[in-house]
């Protein structure tokens, strides 16, 4: 049996953006992959709500820490080139850190199906060495971006951040009663993320035709700004082993094809390596102990594993509730849909109405 999911949906964080970005005021934050999509957003926020005392940025990419520093020209940043393969960079790095947020990842299903090494290098590896060299640094928390991906994953990808999912939320009985605490995010598709869809269909637009891999295909879509507010309310709220997972629209691919590019010829060209027709973000496993807070949904952890952790809190779903993107609701029609595309962070960030700008 298969149930709506409840109504709130995740744009109710982000319209407390600045109450949520309090939790990081006075804090030394680590962003792995702060250069990225989602990390150049989080940066933004922060920085300018969040009154951190320091925010470091670990990536390998020079060209992308230079093109940062000079785009974000604030006292408080440090740009770390590293690797977080690398163990003992990370230990370095994580010295004197409050918080990490951890978002490097390798993303691409098809090219970590091609590469399997590579994503569990970085995937799984790389989640171990920052486990490890959080818990020697004492660091207070540490949260993960996973994805609707590692639910009963049919990729690799998706297989190395349930992986990452699990290594993290274990590292929680590594600790007892001390810190760090370890929790994580999972959330759909971002809108306009680097390498998704949408600057795909963009691109395409501007040749004259489309390519659908599969006109049934569903997927939960989340604004930037979204995952901005739910990784700051997950670290908010984490006690330690929790999975957040917010409440999204869904659309179909042809839904949003017409949202972005109206009228244009569609090609249909299959389904590509590893993919799935519809996502879950939460199965039916896990939803017997997820609760609902309304704001979003918690997975609470199938073990206690420290005296500090958080009473289970919020209301049971349903009894058979899944959350998948062919039976959630609310479905999106296009007008829905081209509403919630959003060109740009910043511009996001802009609307925020509690905004300090510094
Ligand atoms: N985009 C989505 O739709 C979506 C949905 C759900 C969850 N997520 C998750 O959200 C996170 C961020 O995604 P995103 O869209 O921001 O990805 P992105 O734009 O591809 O950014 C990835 C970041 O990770 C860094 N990185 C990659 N490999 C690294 C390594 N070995 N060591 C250190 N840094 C590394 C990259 O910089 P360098 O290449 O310079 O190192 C970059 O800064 C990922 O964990 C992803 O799985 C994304």
């Amino acid at each position: 049996m298969t149930m709506s999911p409840p109504t709130a949906l995740a744009t109710s964080l982000s319209a407390r953006m600045a109450d949520h970005a309090r939790v990081v005021a006075d804090k030394v934050v680590l962003v792995t992959g702060g250069t990225g999509s989602f990390g150049r957003a989080f940066l933004d926020v922060i920085l300018q709500l969040g009154q951190p005392r320091k925010v470091i940025v670990l990536s390998r990419d020079e060209q992308k820490h230079y093109q940062l520093e000079r785009e974000v020209a604030d006292p408080r940043l440090r740009c770390f080139v590293g690797d977080i393969r690398d163990r003992d960079r990370l230990r370095t790095a994580l010295r004197g850190v409050d918080i990490v947020v951890h978002a490097a990842a390798m993303k691409h299903v098809p090219i970590c199906e091609y590469n399997p090494l590579e994503a569990v290098h970085t995937n799984v590896n790389g989640a171990r060495n920052l486990a490890e060299a959080a818990i020697d640094n004492g660091v207070e928390r540490v949260l993960a971006l996973s994805t609707d991906k590692a639910v009963s994953p049919a990729n690799l990808y998706g297989a190395t951040k349930l992986c990452m999912e699990k290594l993290l939320i274990a590292a929680n009985a590594y600790v007892g009663d001390r810190p760090p605490r370890f929790s994580a995010v999972r959330y759909g598709n971002v809108m306009g993320s680097a390498g998704s869809v949408i600057p795909l269909f963009q691109a395409q637009r501007a040749r004259g035709r489309l390519t659908i891999t599969d006109e049934r295909m569903t997927r939960f879509w989340i604004r930037m700004p979204d995952a901005v507010a739910l990784v700051l309310r997950g670290l908010g709220l984490m006690t330690g082993g929790e999975i957040f997972v917010p409440k999204l629209p869904t659309s179909d691919i042809v839904t949003l094809a017409e949202a972005v590019a109206p009228g244009v010829p569609r090609e249909v060209v299959g389904i590509r390596p590893g993919e799935k027709l519809h996502e879950t973000l939460l199965s039916a496993e896990e939803a017997r102990r997820t609760r609902d807070l309304d704001e979003l949904m918690v997975i609470w952890p199938e073990f206690r594993f420290h005296g500090g952790a958080a009473p289970v809190a919020g209301r049971p779903l349903p009894e058979g509730f899944v959350y998948a993107s062919d039976v959630a609701q609310p479905r999106l029609d296009v007008d829905e849909t081209r509403a919630l595309l959003e060109p740009s962070p910043r511009a996001a960030l802009h609307a925020v109405p509690e905004a300090r700008v510094a």
